[in-house]
């Protein structure tokens, strides 16, 4: 028996698997032809993709659009039919004017986070490109569901939940992170899918749910499929692999990293999030970083009295600068080696089949 595939704008995979969206410049085109060969969805994150060119702090949405454009042109050039899409972050200024622009290229879908994307859909009337988001609660999803479905009578393509053990910025309070009060995963999809079944009856569509944040093996899947996700999304495991594209540097450092060198960070973007302890982290607990440019990216970032530029640490660290913001999923100490992408797959579905019994080939 084999595992339900995931159908995402008209196409279908083989592995209901997502690999998610990583800035900055972690998942880029490398890493995104690599899963569409292995069978799975690939997604790029737009956060500041034009980083190391010339003119960005002169032009950073332009430098951004131009990169997007090279990075997506990459992917067609090798995988037309593959299933791409690109994770725009609700938190960042002009986000209307990325979502505008990436409606127009060739892309499958926009997925957003990091703040509610109640806009979305205003982007994307008559373009082929599709919406969807990434909550952390059945109630975030509920609100954007009804809007959506009050302002635009529109959908999501799928909906991404994700868990406290997800990398990046994370969608709980640091209260609520630092005492333990979030839900886990497993109930997080559970509530979702009870909402999202209102709405699959009354447009007559199926819209998959996928379960983020700490899915690392073929168990940790299974349990997601067990508790009624249609797929997963795995970002951290991808980040030791061959082809990822941020520097060995920084795979290094997940590779490499012990469950006590994974540390909660305090982000400009007022949410917390996950990193490698190193030199930044420890210089944090006593002091605020210098900060040498702003290129003003981020709608919830206050510029004075910030511990550090999110876009110059996190656009550091994927260039080689081990010094800078490593940010990482809660289970990258489980990986101890660098990996290829399709290795890395068909590990994680023989293991998630063996779980659920189910018996045959990939
Ligand atoms: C290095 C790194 C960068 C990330 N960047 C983004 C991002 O730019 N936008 C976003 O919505 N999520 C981002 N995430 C979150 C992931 O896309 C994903 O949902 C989550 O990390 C899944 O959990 P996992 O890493 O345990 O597999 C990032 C995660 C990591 C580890």
């Amino acid at each position: 028996m084999n595992l339900k595939p995931l159908t995402i704008n008209g196409k279908t995979v083989q592995f209901p698997i997502i690999q998610g969206g990583m800035g900055i410049r972690i998942s880029l085109s490398k890493l995104a032809n690599a899963c569409i060969d292995s069978g799975i969805i690939a997604t790029i994150s737009a956060a500041q993709v034009g980083f190391l060119r010339k003119n960005f702090r002169k032009d950073p949405i332009g430098e951004n659009f131009k990169e997007l454009k090279i990075e997506i042109d990459k992917i067609r050039a090798v995988n037309p039919d593959g299933i791409l899409g690109v994770n725009l972050m609700h938190a960042i200024n002009h986000y209307g004017e990325y979502a505008s622009f990436l409606a127009t290229q060739d892309i499958d879908f926009i997925v957003s986070g990091a703040g509610l994307p109640l806009d979305l859909p205003e982007y994307l009337e008559d373009s082929s490109v599709k919406g969807a988001f990434i909550v952390s609660s059945a109630r975030a999803a509920k609100i954007l569901l009804r809007s959506w479905d009050r302002r635009y009578n529109y959908m999501p393509e799928f909906v991404v939940c994700e868990g406290p053990l997800a990398g990046g910025h994370l969608g709980f309070s640091k209260e609520d992170m630092e005492s333990g009060n979030v839900m886990s995963l497993e109930d997080i999809v559970k509530e979702t899918k009870e909402i999202v079944k209102v709405y699959e009856e009354k447009f007559g569509i199926t819209i998959p749910v996928i379960a983020g944040g700490g899915v690392h093996d073929g168990a940790d899947m299974a349990r997601m499929l067990n508790v009624g996700a249609d797929g997963v999304q795995i970002s951290t495991r991808f980040i030791a692999s061959h082809e990822c594209d941020a520097s060995l540097d920084y795979k290094m450092m997940i590779v490499n990293s012990k469950e006590s060198d994974i540390v909660r960070v305090s982000s400009p973007a007022g949410l917390p999030g996950r990193a490698i302890k190193n030199f930044l982290t420890k210089k944090l607990e006593k002091e605020n970083l210098k900060v040498s440019y702003c290129v003003d990216c981020l709608k919830t970032c206050k510029k004075v009295g910030i511990p550090y530029c999110i876009t110059e640490q996190l656009g550091n660290s994927s260039a080689g600068d081990i010094d800078g913001l490593i940010f990482t999923g809660a289970k990258a100490y489980l990986i101890d080696k660098l990996d290829y992408v399709e290795n890395i797959v068909n590990e994680i579905i023989r293991d998630c089949k063996l779980e659920l019994n189910f018996t045959g080939g990939m």
